[in-house]
């Protein structure tokens, strides 16, 4: 059984495989309506449980759309509605759920909670986002990249602004795909100390965009940091917002990613944001096609 936790903890061949695959069964349903079936079904006669802790638009569409169209059946859950959020244990929780599905994915606050379920999970857990890391965010974004500028392997991708979840996995997948990452944000909002030799450090943004082949931003204020913290967060980080300034200083085929959602003219700029360098919507779509390609590696035998 396979669990699909973390970029760090799959198989750099496997997260070739799995890209590979998301890129093929999306030229194999290219022009299709949304909601027909794919020509093979592997998640045919299957039960797919979606549980979410915190809000989504995408990770919720997508993975639900993706079973659907892998000929799956699916059921979303929040986490507050669930006995899980009034005291049953992980441990049981995964035990019973088990027992009636055949995946589940999980969008967790404490990424224990997310190991638990996996631990005690007798079929694969995926992770569709924790206070620490996105993996299925990035693996849509590494297919992303290829689609638009070929092999990242080589490439520059420079980060600006809070050292979060999403960059976590970005600098996981660095090692995994073997890309330079490069930081440039505050010292307050660095990136946690596990991910050091990961990535290195630019204080300046337009040093670190010089040449950038990927300049990539998320939110200011994630779903985990205190409402409270949004004005101290604006002040320390109005000097790291992607404008077409800062894009100047990269390649003129570099491309621009934000994860969604965004909080346009504060982290990026509209001007950016539908510009012609601009990739957030593939990202977006793409987070269907990756997600049913990790579906389907979790699955394999
Ligand atoms: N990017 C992303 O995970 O979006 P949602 O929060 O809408 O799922
Ligand atoms: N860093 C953001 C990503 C949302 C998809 C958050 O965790 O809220």
């Amino acid at each position: 059984m396979k669990h699909f936790l973390d970029i760090h903890k799959t198989d750099p061949a496997d997260l070739r495989r799995i890209i590979d695959t998301a890129s093929d069964v999306k030229k194999a349903r290219a022009g299709r309506p949304k909601g027909a079936l794919d020509d093979d079904l592997p998640l045919k006669d299957h039960m797919v449980a979606l549980i979410f802790e915190k809000p989504s638009t995408r990770t919720r569409v997508s993975f639900d759309v993706g079973v659907r169209q892998m000929g799956g059946q699916t059921m979303v859950l929040s986490g507050s509605d669930m006995q899980l959020g009034h005291g049953e244990t992980i441990a049981d929780t995964a035990r019973v759920l088990s027992r009636y599905v055949d995946l589940i994915m999980m969008r967790t606050f404490e990424e224990d909670t997310l190991l638990e379920m996996a631990e005690y999970a007798t079929v694969p857990v995926i992770n569709g986002l924790t206070n620490r890391t996105h993996p299925c965010q990035i693996m849509a974004d590494i297919l992303t990249f290829e689609e638009h500028n070929g092999p990242i392997k080589g490439k520059k991708v420079v980060w600006t602004g809070d050292g979060n979840n999403v960059f976590a996995s970005f600098a996981h997948a660095a090692k995994q795909f073997d890309f330079d990452l490069v930081f440039s944000g505050p010292p307050p909002l660095d990136p946690e100390a596990s991910l050091d030799g990961l990535y290195s450090i630019e204080r300046n943004p337009q040093a670190a965009v010089e040449g950038a082949d990927l300049v990539v931003t998320d939110t200011w204020v994630s779903m985990h940091d205190p409402q409270s913290a949004r004005e101290r967060r604006h002040n320390q980080l109005r000097g790291y917002q992607v404008n077409k300034q800062l894009m100047d200083h990269a390649k003129s085929n570099a491309l621009f990613m934000h994860c969604l959602p965004a909080h346009r003219d504060d982290e990026a700029t509209s001007e950016v944001m539908d510009g012609p360098n601009s990739v957030i919507f593939d990202e977006a779509e793409n987070r269907l096609h990756a997600q049913k390609a990790v579906m389907r590696w979790c699955l394999e035998s």
